[in-house]
């Protein structure tokens, strides 16, 4: 028994000083409109990047129902609230997701984040350089739309994914939270994801009318990400609360998850920006400047 022991923690000082300057990724996963699909993104999004040897944490900063721990049937204990309030560590809130993803459960808003006692900043903080090195990927679901909650963490991130549907009212809404994005927060460029597209056609279709839409009065570049498509696996995976990738790995929309999966991976930033991992969780601990109240 104790041999076991001390064998694991072993291997896991090995796995913390091989990892410990690896750069993570933060991605924010957003969108302009909600249920067009973000949080199934996300999930499925999650595993594809594991299948392909990357160690993903999921962090929900979702404040409104029907998040990834619904999505994907578990039951997380403690949030990050419990952290706050000194009840719990924050590698005790993680819970385990198909594949080896893990989930850190949020609930706490912008609200609460950017008015942390300097205790709790510091506790937080110190909390969060523990989890460096175990992650590549932090894949984060914001939530919908322009809320200052959602742009907060969107802020935050390095790189922005922001998913859309062919409707034109979700086009509308993408269009609007990037002109926020640019003209309030600097932000620079996205990655654009077509969600429930008819064909590979619509998908680039959308694509191209988002970037003339921009090109006329915006300074950004989107890059593409790619489509998934309008797939009834994904409603029949979503009511058995398990990620279509996971229930039907051979469905159109799972093969297009791990597409868009190594087309982000192959996408990587040489020099990420804005820092690493820690930087993310400072901006969040400290106020990123989305402002009190951002209307359209
Ligand atoms: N590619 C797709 N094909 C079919 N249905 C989809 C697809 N993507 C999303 N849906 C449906 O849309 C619903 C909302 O998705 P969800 O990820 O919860 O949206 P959001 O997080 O943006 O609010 C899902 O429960 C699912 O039924
Ligand atoms: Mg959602």
């Amino acid at each position: 028994m104790d041999q076991v022991a001390t064998l694991r923690s072993m291997t896991r000082q090995d796995q913390v000083s091989r990892d410990l300057h690896a750069p993570v990724r933060v991605i924010a996963v957003t969108s302009g409109k909600g249920g067009v699909g973000k949080t199934i993104v996300v999930a499925n999004l999650a595993i594809s990047l594991s299948r392909l040897g990357q160690r993903v944490l999921l962090f929900d900063a979702n404040l409104s129902l029907g998040n990834i721990d619904v999505l994907l049937g578990l039951t997380p204990g403690r949030t990050l609230g419990d952290v706050l309030a000194g009840r719990a560590r924050l590698q005790e809130i993680l819970v385990q997701g198909p594949e080896g993803i893990q989930i850190l459960p949020a609930t706490s808003g912008a609200q609460e984040l950017s008015a942390l006692t300097e205790e709790q900043r510091a506790g937080l903080l110190t909390e969060v350089d523990q989890l460096d090195g175990t992650a590549d990927v932090l894949l984060v679901d914001t939530g919908a739309g322009v809320s200052s909650n959602v742009l907060y963490f969107t802020v935050a991130a390095q790189e922005i994914i922001v998913v859309v549907s062919p409707e034109p009212t979700s086009m509308a809404d993408a269009y609007a939270l990037m002109k926020i994005l640019s003209m309030r927060h600097a932000e620079r460029s996205f990655k654009l994801l077509v969600n429930s597209a008819r064909s590979a056609a619509e998908g680039m279709e959308v694509y191209r009318n988002l970037v003339k839409m921009v090109d006329r009065s915006l300074d950004v570049s989107i890059s593409y990400l790619g489509h998934i498509p309008a797939d009834d696996h994904v409603t029949m995976a979503v009511r058995r609360q398990r990620a279509v990738v996971d229930l039907y790995p051979r469905s159109p929309a799972a093969r297009n998850f791990a597409e868009v999966a190594r087309t982000l991976l192959d996408d990587a930033p040489v020099v990420l920006p804005k820092g690493n991992i820690q930087f993310f969780w400072q901006r969040l601990v400290r106020g990123n400047e989305t402002g009190e109240s951002v209307n359209r």
